[in-house]
């Protein structure tokens, strides 16, 4: 069993269980950081990519050709009748709306807005860029809560895009392939910049016997029955 690191927060923050975690999280970002050319995954552009429309950069950090690779996924995974796409770290609901408006399937969007890089700011957008999109449910909870408490039955997708360290971003790989169905997919974005070193180790660790799907830049996209 993995520890969620949100859960961990709700102790103390001087309590010795807490204390040992954030130490043992930190030198774990840190080893990541020293070994950042060790975690890297070979780079693969998928061909006739579909056309993505064009993203607001103050909104997003999605750039097009993620977009586009991320839609790529999505088609590949829209032949799974009765499953449903996911967003973990949905912020101002950019990505959210695109995916939405190129699936069949509902898109969960999970993200809590209490800081940790999503405000109450940041939900009004969301809100503001889903309206209308009767197949965008949000769980305005963290990911292992929403993991924990599921009623959405088997995911074909999922997006992690939630807190880009090593303890959260392997948590989140290993919490939502649980519910990822065999031949769905996960996509990892922040996956090849130094300052988420640990998110790139975090995917290298448990990705790396894998098929890839596709690895653009800063974006890993993998088999789900290839994580370990
Ligand atoms: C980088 S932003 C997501 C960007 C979005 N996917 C996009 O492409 O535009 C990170 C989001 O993760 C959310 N977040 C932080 N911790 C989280 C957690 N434990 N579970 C789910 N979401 C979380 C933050 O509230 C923030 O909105």
């Amino acid at each position: 069993m993995i520890t969620d690191p949100f859960a961990i927060k709700k102790y103390p923050k001087w309590h010795p269980l807490r204390v040992a975690f954030t130490v043992k999280a930190r030198l774990l970002d840190r080893e990541a950081r020293l070994n950042f050319n060790k975690y890297k995954l070979p780079e693969i552009l998928l061909p006739n990519l579909p056309s993505s429309p064009e993203l607001d950069d103050l909104s997003t950090a999605v750039t097009s050709l993620q977009m586009q690779h991320l839609l790529s996924a999505l088609s590949a995974t829209e032949h799974l009748k009765n499953t449903v796409v996911v967003e973990v770290g949905s912020y101002r609901g950019v990505t959210t709306q695109v995916l939405a408006k190129a699936t069949s399937r509902k898109v969960i969007a999970v993200d809590p807005y209490i800081g940790y890089g999503g405000s109450d700011r940041d939900y009004h957008c969301f809100q503001k860029n889903t309206l209308g999109l009767s197949n965008v449910i949000h769980e305005r909870m963290t990911s292992g809560e929403a993991v924990k408490t599921w009623q959405h039955g088997p995911v074909s997708l999922v997006f992690i895009d939630a807190l880009h360290n090593y303890v959260n971003t392997y948590f989140d790989i290993k919490a939502w392939s649980s519910l990822t169905i065999e031949n769905g997919i996960l996509a990892m974005h922040d996956t090849d910049q130094y300052c988420f070193a640990g998110t790139r180790k975090a995917v290298f660790k448990t990705c790396k016997a894998a098929e890839l799907f596709a690895h653009p830049d800063n974006l890993t996209l993998v088999h789900a029955q290839k994580v370990s």
